[in-house]
């Protein structure tokens, strides 16, 4: 067993950074937290944290560190980590905007350090196995596409309608993971078309939103995302191709072929994809594995955001390649 890497966490006390702290601390994490970056007194106080990325990088520097903060805040906390030489997971959206996101592209490697979008549904295990399946030519030629992240979020109160901080509505935040999904299941998106649902929700961006886009093989995808709508679906992904089908179910998946449905996989387990996520950023950093998920990833995932706003405003399918920092 390899010696485990220093970790730090910013944006300690936050909801995503409680997931963070249970899996990179259970036993057979490659990392150990061993600093804690909190704004917020209370949490701070609470943790132990350090107020600051001063502090974080005036003491001896963590190998690596999460960045779990706001969405406007990832690129000035990852530009600075990277010139200290800490490789980088940041949660998503990456940036709220394509020029942030190229700063910190170029940071990452102008530093040599990695840069990693946290994008928990690739290290689902049924994610990566329709992913294989897929590319194998189980179902054939995919076509179709089908995807819902649905469901009811008051985010009234929240920093997440407030797009100075989140960079919008629910269409960057559950359409951050919905994009890089599709991304990988798919393949590479060429044009989008975006259209808002009814708000019923009091707040200034958009609940639902409903996004249609064709990739440079020429499949159709779809994808509902709401905060303000439960679709009551026991799946949240479907590829429907020549030969058959894949759906990802939340308890499980299966195949569609001649035969019928085949039965695989365990289901969406959020620690079990953290884990995965995590023990690969290691293999990442140590140079033992390519990543998974690239700079282009992260990058295509933020043009894809920036041409659906386009779509929403503009009312028109929209090419990701009309989107430029
Ligand atoms: N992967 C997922 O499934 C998932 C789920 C939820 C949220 N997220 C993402 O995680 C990030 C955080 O979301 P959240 O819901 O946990 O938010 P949150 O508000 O619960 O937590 C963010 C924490 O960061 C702290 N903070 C803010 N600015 C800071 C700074 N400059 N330095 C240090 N700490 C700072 C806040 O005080 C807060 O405690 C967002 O990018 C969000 O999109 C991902």
């Amino acid at each position: 067993m390899p010696e485990s890497l220093d970790l730090a966490l910013i944006g300690a006390g936050g909801r995503i950074a409680g997931d963070w702290l249970a899996v990179a601390n259970h036993a057979d994490s490659p990392f150990r937290i061993t600093k804690l970056v909190e704004t917020e007194t209370v949490a701070r106080a609470r943790l132990g944290a350090l107020p600051d990325l001063d502090a974080l990088l005036e003491g001896e520097r963590p190998a690596a560190a999460i960045v779990a903060t706001p969405p406007a805040t990832h690129a000035d906390i990852a530009v600075r980590l990277a010139e200290a030489g800490v490789h980088i997971l940041c949660e998503k959206p990456l940036a709220t905007t394509l020029a942030d996101a190229e700063a910190m592209v170029h940071a990452a490697r102008a530093a040599g350090v990695r840069l990693m979008m946290a994008s928990k549904f690739r290290f689902v295990d049924d994610v990566a196995e329709a992913s294989k399946r897929i590319a194998e030519g189980a179902i054939g030629q995919p076509v179709f596409y089908d995807n819902a992240f649905c469901g009811h979020v008051d985010m009234g109160t929240r920093w997440n309608s407030d797009a100075r901080i989140s960079g919008g509505g629910v269409l960057i935040d559950n359409g951050a993971h919905a994009i890089d999904l599709a991304r990988f299941l798919m393949g590479e998106v060429e044009r989008v078309l975006a259209a808002t649902g009814p708000r019923l929700q009091p707040v200034e961006v958009e609940d639902s939103v409903r996004i249609l886009f064709e990739t440079c093989s020429g499949a159709l995808g779809r994808a509902d995302l709401s905060w303000s709508v439960d679709i009551g679906s026991t799946s949240y992904a479907a590829v429907h191709g020549s030969e058959g089908s894949i759906e990802l179910g939340w308890k499980g998946a299966r195949l569609r072929t001649r035969e019928g449905w085949l039965p695989f996989g365990g289901g969406y387990d959020k620690h079990r994809a953290f884990g995965n996520q995590l023990a690969h950023f290691a293999d990442v950093i140590r140079g033992a594995a390519d990543p998974r998920i690239g700079d282009d990833d992260a990058l295509a995932s933020v043009r894809f955001v920036d041409a659906a706003r386009r779509s929403l405003r503009e009312g028109r399918w929209c090419r990701l390649t009309e989107v430029h920092a």
